[in-house]
């Protein structure tokens, strides 16, 4: 067994984890690990957002002029295509990219093919929507959790290492245990969102300017390997769940400090949806991600449902289970929203 901090990451600690030196979690978990020269990691979301069967053709077309030029130099290591539709009937498509290098990122964002579409005056009259929500954490401000070792997913393809067995998983704080800033910081947030250009309404290019210790988690199942009751047991008693506390935090998550929450579905190169699912939320403090963890009776429920589960199949699992969590910096974020509708991302709120 070891700590989620990778080894060049731990210093003394100022804060206590939660648990004792020898705590014993009731079922393995792990953590990606990147190599010591990796300082930042890197979640580009690039969507296209748009309304009604007729544009989706056309909204498909952008995701995969989006996901072309990932091919391009210093394009992401690892990559998603993603769809959702949210409460207002809007269908989001999104192509995830991740670096660990935040040169490189910036080398392929500033690249004339890529900076020219996304700035060109043509985004705003072509009857759909874009937009860009860039994370760039440092390390100490990232934490992984797997299920399973077999397989990664998300950031963790990109940093490419699993850890063993870790300690810090199993109990209500063990995601804050594991992000290295922890060890020093309590990570309040002291600001708030602020419109940094123009008004969030369609037909305008608005960008968000984030605050310290936003906290940004990518919450991803994959179902394709179960089987027989374990499948059952997912599909009926797990999913639904799952669906209701995504529902809440999309519509109603402003109140409990959840500024924008999407629920996707991966889809594959043809564009047909995977067995794979995740939440992708923005919220104001990791305090409020706990809290609304710890004590919803959406979350709650579902992990009751996952520890009986875990249980009934005698820990062999085909479920995977992954989260990836960043507390981000002023600096550490971006967000542009071209022709999209008001409530859109981290627009959400502050508009009209
Ligand atoms: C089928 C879906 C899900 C299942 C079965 C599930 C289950 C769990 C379990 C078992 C843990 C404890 C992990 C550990 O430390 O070993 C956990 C933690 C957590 N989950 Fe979920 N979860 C699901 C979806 C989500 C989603 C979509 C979100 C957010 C958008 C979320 C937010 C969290 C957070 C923030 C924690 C960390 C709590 C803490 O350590 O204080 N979960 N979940």
């Amino acid at each position: 067994m070891e700590s989620a901090i990778a080894e060049h990451l731990r210093c003394p600690r100022t804060r206590q984890r939660r648990v004792e030196d020898d705590y014993a979690p009731p079922y393995p978990a792990w953590a990606a690990h990147a190599p010591a020269a990796v300082t930042r990691v890197v979640i580009g979301l690039f969507g296209v957002q748009s309304r009604g069967a007729g544009r989706l053709g056309q909204a498909c077309a952008a995701l995969r002029g989006i996901a072309a030029g990932f091919a391009a130099p210093d394009g992401p290591l690892h990559h998603d295509l993603t769809h959702g539709v949210d409460a207002d009937g809007f269908d989001n498509m999104v192509a995830i990219g991740y670096w660990t290098d935040a040169q490189a990122f910036a080398r392929w964002r500033d690249a004339p093919a890529v900076r020219g579409w996304w700035q060109s005056e043509e985004r705003l009259h072509e009857g759909i929507g874009y937009f860009r929500e860039i994370a760039t954490p440092h390390v100490a401000r990232f934490e992984t959790l797997f299920s399973t070792p077999d397989a990664l997913e998300g950031a963790g393809v990109a940093m490419g290492r699993l850890s063993g067995e870790i300690q810090e998983h199993g109990y209500w704080g063990s995601m804050r245990d594991r992000l290295p800033l922890s060890q020093t910081d309590a990570m309040r947030p002291s600001g708030a969102r602020a419109v940094a250009a123009d008004v969030p309404e369609p037909g305008r290019r608005v960008r968000i300017a984030g605050h310290d210790h936003l906290a940004l988690i990518r919450s991803g199942q994959d179902w394709s390997g179960t089987q027989g009751r374990e499948r059952m047991l997912y599909l009926e008693q797990i999913e639904p769940v799952l669906r209701a506390g995504m529902d809440f935090l999309e519509r109603q998550g402003l109140q409990v400090g959840c500024y924008s929450n999407r629920y996707m579905r991966h889809l594959d190169a043809a564009g047909q949806p995977q067995e794979k699912s995740f939440g992708l939320s923005f919220w104001r403090a990791l305090a409020d991600m706990e809290r609304w963890s710890e004590s919803h009776p959406t979350h709650v429920e579902i992990f009751g449902a996952f520890m009986r589960y875990v249980q009934a199949l005698n820990l062999d699992l085909k479920l995977r289970l992954y989260h990836e969590v960043a507390v981000l910096g002023p600096d550490e974020q971006f967000y542009e929203y071209v022709n999209c509708h008001p409530r859109t991302g981290l627009m959400n709120g502050l508009g009209a």
